[in-house]
């Protein structure tokens, strides 16, 4: 039985060494320490045994069984110091290398001029005011001396909701809704969305933007109007931009203008771009008529001012050299990209 036992130990260990995996060392475990392994058995056996042998043959069993329980957890210790140092060696990771970048957004072009247009007014102490885009026929159209029936009014083909009530063709209507609600001085932009029943081109659009301004105060002239406009695009476009203003006819102001500003592609030469001209042009303007401000209870013989309406649209494209309106309602972000 000694020997027997011995050479479980024996083999327990050459066994032990050869393991490189939990589940044979559980095996191994079973095999040898088990309650039918092969110790168990000697064991059992001993109740043959000489009554001087047992205590000898006991103790060394219970020494092997020790010896082989140990040598199994230090294997075990092992096993799993070499599990997590394949671990860690899988899931290195290396901290010089560049991170990945996460897509960021960018303001739409349409967006970003707006903030630009209105950085500049807020710096001449203008105020940033809005109206709504479901208006009445009053504000659209009535107040800015354009009557039922004025042939200006076909000029902007209107989506009418009711008899009285419309989307908003242009924001001029702010103009009226601003000068009700204070008196002057007066310095507002307005900038928004107008809608009109255009069919969709490269230059139209149903809903597009506008900025509208409005100064009341006393002693605005007209070189005022011009100032400002200039400024403004001068900011937009570079100190080398130049403007012209032409007459032009609005119910509303007296005398009226439309600004052309110098082409960007030709500078002032004619190109295809502006049809020869050297000029594209940009927005109506014109000095507030006496019967608006009357209307709005503002003493035109005391108070004078200026209006403007740009189209945001025409501004942005004039900006960035877009040639078809339709890429900025499109969003296809191959081309938002690249602002
Ligand atoms: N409302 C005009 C348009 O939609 C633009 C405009 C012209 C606005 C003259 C004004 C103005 O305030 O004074 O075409």
């Amino acid at each position: 039985m000694k020997e027997q036992l011995l050479s479980i130990e024996a083999r327990a260990k050459e066994e032990l060494s050869g393991i490189s995996d939990s589940k044979l060392l559980e095996e191994l475990r079973v095999k040898f320490l088990g309650k039918k392994g092969e110790i168990t058995a000697i064991l059992k056996q001993m109740g043959k045994l000489s009554a001087e042998e047992r205590p000898v043959i006991g103790q060394l069993a219970n020494s092997v069984r020790a010896d082989i329980e140990n040598a199994i957890s230090q294997k075990q210790a092992q096993l799993k110091a070499a599990l997590a140092e394949k671990k860690l060696a899988a899931e290195k990771l290396d901290v010089t290398l560049p991170g990945r970048r996460g897509r960021v957004g960018r303001p739409h072009p349409l967006n970003a001029v707006m903030a630009e247009v209105e950085e500049v007014f807020l710096g001449m102490g203008f105020d940033i005011v809005e109206g709504p885009e479901v208006e009445t026929d009053h504000y659209c159209f009535e107040a800015l001396n354009m009557p039922k029936h004025h042939p200006a009014r076909d000029t902007q083909d209107t989506f009418y909701i009711n008899e009285n009530v419309l989307l908003r063709t242009q924001t001029s209507s702010v103009q009226i809704r601003t000068m009700e609600k204070i008196k002057p001085p007066i310095r507002i932009i307005s900038p928004g969305r107008v809608y009109r029943s255009d069919a969709v081109d490269a230059t139209h659009s149903p809903l597009f933007h506008q900025i509208e301004g409005l100064v009341i105060d006393k002693g605005v002239t007209m070189a005022d109007l011009k100032g400002t406009l200039e400024l403004l695009m001068k900011r937009l476009y570079g100190d080398d931009c130049r403007i012209r203003l032409r007459p032009h006819h609005f119910p509303y102001t007296e005398p009226s203008a439309e600004v052309d500003i110098m082409c960007f592609n030709c500078h002032g030469e004619g190109c295809s771009m502006c049809k020869q001209e050297g000029y594209v042009e940009l927005l109506g303007a014109g000095m507030v008529h006496p019967k608006v401000l009357e209307g709005c209870g503002i003493d035109p013989e005391i108070y004078s001012g200026f209006a403007f309406g740009i189209g945001l649209e025409r501004i942005t494209m004039g900006r960035y050299n877009i040639n078809d309106l339709r890429l900025l309602y499109e969003n296809d972000v191959r081309f938002l990209e690249q602002f």
